[in-house]
């Protein structure tokens, strides 16, 4: 018989969250709750994993599709009206009680709002389980500030008696400060046995999946505790307060992994790392860089300041310099981005590509070698290698109704304050005069030039100065004018 099967319960609301979010699919560190949880559960089980899912079920389930490679294999059970932890677990039984048959010795039971709770934590819960050979485990903590939690009441000798619910508790018992986490290992027949007594006659209403604990004593089962030094691995997302106190915990967890293997972080308070991010060594982060999503950053890249990479793929020895952002693109070896530079998604700059200062970058190809340094917008655009983009250079992508494509060819050069107006293409090696308004396609190794010729006169300015030297310029009289009616303060 296998070991070990999971139940994760996530059907809850989160009313507390005070969101519109079931409160599984809340994020920290860019991923939800609920999969960390869920993640957690298929790691350490070797038999079936079941998610309990309820409020939000369609949003929940979607997640659980897109997210499937992570936790595969695994059941859904639902509960349809959110009766209370007790009623989430019963959900499970059709799953794990095959033709009530129990599929493994012990089931994991985990809240879905634990997400700092780690692996070492839950084996050792697993081992203690086993090792005593009891009916129930349970994983607990002491909370100088236990509010909210159900406290865990033991006898005389320390064993564990009951776990009772901050609504139902004594004076007394509100006193203890030894808190039930919401993490038990329990053998599979017994509880599915002992929640089919659990009666919902309580402050809340709800039938609580704590009684069994209860139960288990009153019948002279064993119950066995793990009570850990660690509060942070037991703190249950309740509120947005909990959240933000998690999100920080696992912001720091994420960092020392880097800062690991060979990540350098200037300020790493203020280093922002999704769960979902790769880093290769010895690259550099400045203070206040961001790397969210699917991001895979390489090797020996800097980062500046301010920064924000969002679901990118950088190579190695990248360098981003400040306040730039980049979506969605693809940024290959040696190239270098910014200053503020926005990189939008479907761009992708090839070998040591520069884009500079104020630049745009959307849907683009941007070749080897080739350069777009200053305060210019390129949307679907094809450059090719070794290209010179001109400062201010604008591709007009956009009639109004639809989006045209504009491919520049290796080796062109396009002059300074150019117009592309798409479709439109420039051949290899042709020069675009700067201050053209290009409409037509550009020959290869072609010059052109669109903007009207210039005109000179000599001494044209002094004349003017000289024949108006006698009379104040129309400026000089309205400030003089200012400083008659201004008051002297
Ligand atoms: C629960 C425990 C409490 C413990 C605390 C630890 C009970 C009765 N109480 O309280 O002893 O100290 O966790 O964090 O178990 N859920 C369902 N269906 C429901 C109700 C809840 O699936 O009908 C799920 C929630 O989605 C959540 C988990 O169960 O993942 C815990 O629910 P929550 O309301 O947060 O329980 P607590 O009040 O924190
Ligand atoms: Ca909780």
């Amino acid at each position: 018989m296998k070991k070990f099967s999971a139940i994760v319960i996530a059907a809850g609301r989160g009313k507390r969250m005070r969101s519109k979010t079931t409160k599984a699919l809340h994020p920290v560190a860019g991923r939800p709750m609920l999969w960390y949880m869920l993640t957690l559960a298929r790691r350490v089980a070797d038999a079936r994993v079941v998610a309990v899912i309820g409020h939000q079920a369609d949003r929940v389930r979607a997640f659980l599709d897109q997210s499937q490679a992570d936790f595969e294999p695994f059941d859904v059970a639902l509960q349809p009206d959110q009766l209370g932890t007790g009623h989430a677990v019963r959900q499970a039984r059709a799953v794990l009680m095959p033709k009530g048959k129990a599929a493994s010795k012990h089931c994991l039971i985990v809240n879905a709002d634990t997400p700092l709770l780690s692996r070492a934590t839950v084996q050792r819960l697993l081992a203690r389980h086993e090792k005593e050979k009891a009916a129930l485990t349970l994983l607990s903590t002491e909370l100088s500030e236990p509010r909210g939690y159900g406290r865990v009441v033991r006898g005389e000798k320390g064993q564990v008696v009951k776990v009772v619910e901050e609504a139902d508790a004594t004076r007394a018992e509100r006193a203890i400060h030894e808190v039930n986490a919401g993490i038990y290992v329990v053998d599979t027949a017994f509880l599915f046995k002992a929640l089919a007594r659990v009666r919902a006659q309580n402050a809340q209403g709800e039938y609580y999946l704590t009684d069994i604990v209860g139960l288990a004593v009153a019948e002279g089962r064993k119950v066995a505790g793990l009570k850990i030094p660690d509060a942070r691995e037991c703190l249950g997302v309740n509120t947005r307060e909990h959240l933000a106190v998690v999100e920080e915990a696992m912001r720091h967890r994420i960092r020392a992994r880097w800062l690991n293997v060979g990540v350098t972080m200037l300020d790493p308070r203020t280093t922002f790392i999704d769960d979902t991010v790769t880093i290769g060594m010895d690259t550099v982060l400045y203070p206040g860089v961001t790397l969210e999503g699917q991001t895979q950053l390489g090797s020996g890249c800097v980062i500046r300041s301010a920064s924000r990479i969002v679901n990118s793929v950088v190579g190695k020895a990248v360098t981003i310099q400040d306040s730039s952002v980049v979506e969605q693109a693809v940024i290959e070896d040696y190239a270098t981005i910014g200053p503020f530079a926005h990189i939008r998604p479907g761009a992708v700059l090839r070998k040591q590509a520069k884009v500079g200062n104020f630049v745009e970058v959307k849907n683009t190809e941007l070749g080897a070698g080739s350069k777009a340094n200053h305060l210019s917008y390129l949307g679907d655009t094809t450059v090719g290698k070794r290209v010179n983009i001109g400062a201010g250079t604008i591709t007009c992508n956009y009639d109004g109704y639809k989006k045209d494509r504009t491919t520049i060819e290796d080796e062109a050069f396009i002059g300074s304050d150019t117009q592309l107006i798409a479709p439109v293409n420039v051949g290899k090696g042709a020069v675009v005069g700067s201050g053209s308004t290009i409409t037509e396609d550009v020959p290869a190794d072609a010059l052109v030039l669109s903007r009207s010729p210039q005109v000179t006169k000599e001494d044209w300015a002094a004349k003017r100065r000289a024949k108006n030297s006698k009379k104040s310029s129309p400026a000089q009289k309205s400030s003089r004018g200012k400083k008659k009616g201004a008051k002297k303060s």
